[in-house]
């Protein structure tokens, strides 16, 4: 069964061709950062205009890729929450002309599933993966959040704990746009953390461990501190600044604030299976110090499908599909996560 997955919640503009919930036929991603770069963040308005100019050539280029007619197409998933409104208009109306124009299937699904999902994805017949079993734990790390999950199904995602302020890779943007990298900056803080000393400066660490804390995040007092660090450094002679320290210490405290909440999560609940997801899960540090054993199974996408793209909206689209479901032609977008239940400690 081959599934369409088009995902247009945030700056990028991707379509994609999965076949039966497993193999990545294509998987086209046209990123608006450049257009949004000057303003240091995402301009909702000019991310819902990309999308209308570029939606039809993307959804036509992943076709082509997939050496696929729309007549080979089973259904059609979309990203419908959360995100910014206007963008998810766009992917969600589009979808829902192209299923009804072709008569298959339309399956609006979560993007935070479907970041879940990505790692059960595989980019070659030749190198399938062996997905996880549920239940396990799930670590969605991406520029919007930051969430420590208990996952029993697909669908099936109980919230242990989340951040309390900024999102994991909204402080690694922060810190980049002070170093001047620009945005997103999540990728050149860990290149330039490779050039550093983790242990150079001792960033405070949240106290986060009480009550229905116990498995929360928190990033606004890391930010500042690293932020006051980098002021610090330009008033001293360029001789006497190592930015690749504040760099690599800034990454070792973001990672050890949740693998702290992650491992206290972990022992609470026994199960030794981690799956990563979202843009933060292509750090390399955290790749790093998951894979190290520990007696845990992490499992984390391929770096191409940790960051948005419409490979996962397909594949979670294929599960809903296979189960019976797909969603009427009057479903609505919205902005906020929706198929999350909370659970206090
Ligand atoms: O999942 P994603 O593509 O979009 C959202 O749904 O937010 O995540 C984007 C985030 C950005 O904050 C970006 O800086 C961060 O992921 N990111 C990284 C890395 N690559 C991307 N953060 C840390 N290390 C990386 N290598
Ligand atoms: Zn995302």
């Amino acid at each position: 069964m081959n599934i369409l997955g088009i995902e247009s919640s945030c700056d990028e503009c991707a379509a994609a061709v999965v076949e039966d919930g497993t193999w990545v036929l294509s998987n086209v991603v046209a990123t608006q950062i450049p257009f949004h770069a000057i303003y240091k963040g995402v301009v909702p308005e000019i991310a819902s205009r990309k999308h209308t100019e570029w939606i039809y050539g993307v959804v036509e280029e992943a076709l082509l890729q997939a050496g696929l007619e729309p007549a080979g197409l089973d259904g059609v998933a979309v990203t419908a929450h959360p995100g910014l409104l206007g963008s998810l208009l766009v992917g969600l109306s589009f979808a829902k002309a192209f299923a009804w124009a072709r008569n298959i299937p339309l399956i609006a699904v979560d993007h935070m599933l479907a970041h879940l999902y990505a790692s059960q994805l595989s980019e070659s017949k030749a190198a399938p993966v062996v997905p996880a079993e549920y239940p396990f734990l799930g670590l969605l790390v991406s520029g919007g959040h930051s969430i420590i999950c208990r996952v029993d199904d697909f669908d099936g995602v109980t919230v242990l704990g989340t951040t309390i302020d900024d999102a994991v890779g909204e402080a690694f943007d922060k810190v980049s746009n002070h170093y001047g990298f620009g945005y997103p900056g999540g990728a050149a803080i860990d290149k330039l953390a490779q050039t550093g000393d983790p242990l150079a400066f001792n960033f405070p660490l949240p106290k986060l461990y009480k009550g229905e804390h116990r498995y929360d995040l928190s990033y606004s007092g890391l930010k500042t501190a690293v932020i006051n660090q980098l002021e610090q450094f330009r008033r001293k002679p360029a001789s006497e600044v190592r930015p690749g320290d504040i760099a690599a210490s800034f990454q070792k405290t973001a990672v050890d604030i949740l693998l702290r909440s992650l491992f206290r999560a972990v022992e609470d609940t026994g199960l030794r299976t981690i799956v990563g997801g979202g843009g933060v899960a292509a750090n390399s540090y955290l790749r790093r110090l998951l894979g190290e054993g520990q007696g845990l199974r992490c499992i984390f996408p391929p770096l191409k499908l940790c960051g948005d793209n419409g490979a996962m909206i397909a594949g979670l689209g294929y599960r809903y599909l296979i189960r019976g479901e797909r969603s009427p032609l009057t479903v609505r977008a919205s902005a906020r996560v929706k198929a999350f239940k909370r659970s206090y400690p």
